[in-house]
């Protein structure tokens, strides 16, 4: 297995810059993913470390050494495309067996190593079968059999998920993050759904427009997401944005406050630690173990909170919401960056959907 360190790394097609100065530094047997909207250059950049593609500026090292020097035969680097083409002539063995047979192994090595493949993925009774007579999720995991066949320093994946169906989706990422542990393989997973990279990686890259936004662990990017395009596009439904206090009794409002739904909730008291805020209750939507509530705020603006059961609320309801000042994250209004979190002595109070500073109380 191996350490992949990417360093200032840019990538043009003509004129259209694709990857902007991408730093990133994936430790070996580490599972990062790569999340962003489509178009962001998250496949650009995995084809880049696969060798596929050639980078414009900076440097890809694998295992410390610069994979610009390396023959892309010789980089022992496995990829899983989206739409994973098996070989439709070839029975499941031949399919797993071929970068092997490539290789020109002696044949003992080749059925031993399929056979361990096919033992790790559940495909022993498969093998003599052909890609025509596999479910999604079989060749799916045919798919990923012929990737690790060869036992390659990392595990590139773009987006191998995203043809099956929902249930089938969460229990091949429960495989393939089982896999991941089992090998301890690097692997690095392309996503543009953001509960996927939450629930397998150790770190996630969240790009956008080429530019990397934020690398780092899953509850970090969604408890202090680096600016607001990350804290809108990780969780969902969308983290709220009210306006802030407004610092110095200024005219504008030079912060923003981000609340996510399932910190916001109805309460009849809210605590000291408290931020609060009034509206209407406009839309009920029970979700099972949770119920999403639209409120319509007095400045018409809406933002959406989580209750428990749907059946304590009625539509038209006047609501008091409150959410945990630690759990509010503060932006900066201009640049979106991310400042902090809503401080408890400072406090605020949200009226009309406005917070105005409430004196700190000693
Ligand atoms: N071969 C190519 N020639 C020109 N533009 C390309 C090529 N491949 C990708 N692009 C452009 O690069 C950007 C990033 O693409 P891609 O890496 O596929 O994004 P993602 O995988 O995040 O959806 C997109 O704007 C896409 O249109
Ligand atoms: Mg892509």
């Amino acid at each position: 297995m191996a350490s992949i360190s990417i360093r200032d790394v840019s990538k043009s097609y003509g004129t259209l810059p694709v990857l902007q100065g991408l730093d990133l530094d994936i430790r070996d047997g580490e599972f990062v993913s790569f999340l962003g909207p489509s178009g962001c250059g998250k496949s650009t950049l995995l084809f880049c470390i696969a060798g596929l593609e050639e980078i414009s500026e900076g440097a890809i090292h694998l295992d410390g050494q610069d994979m610009g020097r390396i023959p892309p035969r010789d980089r022992n680097i496995a990829l899983v495309f989206q739409d994973y083409a098996l070989y439709p002539h070839m029975r499941v063995r031949e399919n797993i067996a071929f970068p092997l047979q490539q290789q020109r192994l002696p044949a003992q090595t080749v059925q031993k190593q399929v056979a361990w493949a096919a033992e790790l993925l559940g495909l022993e009774a498969l093998l003599d079968r052909s890609p025509a007579e596999l479910s999604g999720g079989q060749r799916q995991r045919v798919a990923v059999g012929r990737a690790i066949v060869r036992n390659p320093a990392a595990l590139l994946m773009d987006e191998p998920l995203s043809n099956l169906d929902a249930s089938l989706r969460v229990r091949m990422r429960t495989e393939i993050k089982r896999l991941q542990r089992e090998l301890n393989m690097t692997v690095v997973f392309v996503t543009h759904d953001q509960e996927e990279a939450m629930v397998l990686s150790d770190r996630i890259a969240v790009m956008d427009a080429g530019v990397l936004q934020q690398f780092a662990e899953p509850m970090t990017v969604y408890r202090e997401p680096a600016n607001q395009f990350v804290a809108s596009f990780i969780g969902s439904p969308q983290m709220n944005f009210l306006p802030g206090p407004v610092a110095g009794g200024g005219m504008a409002a030079t912060s923003l406050l981000g609340v996510r739904p399932h910190d916001l909730s109805p309460t009849r008291r809210p605590g000291p630690d408290d931020l609060a805020v009034e509206g209407t209750l406009t839309l009920i939507e029970p979700a099972g173990p949770v119920t999403f509530l639209d409120v319509t705020l007095a400045d018409g603006s809406l933002v959406k909170a989580t209750c428990p059961d749907p059946r304590a609320h009625q539509p038209g309801e006047l609501l008091t919401l409150a959410v945990a000042r630690g759990s509010v994250s503060v932006f900066n209004a201009d640049s979106g960056v991310r400042t902090g979190a809503l401080a408890p002595p400072s406090g605020a109070r949200v009226r009309d959907g406005v917070a105005e500073a409430v004196a700190h109380r000693t």
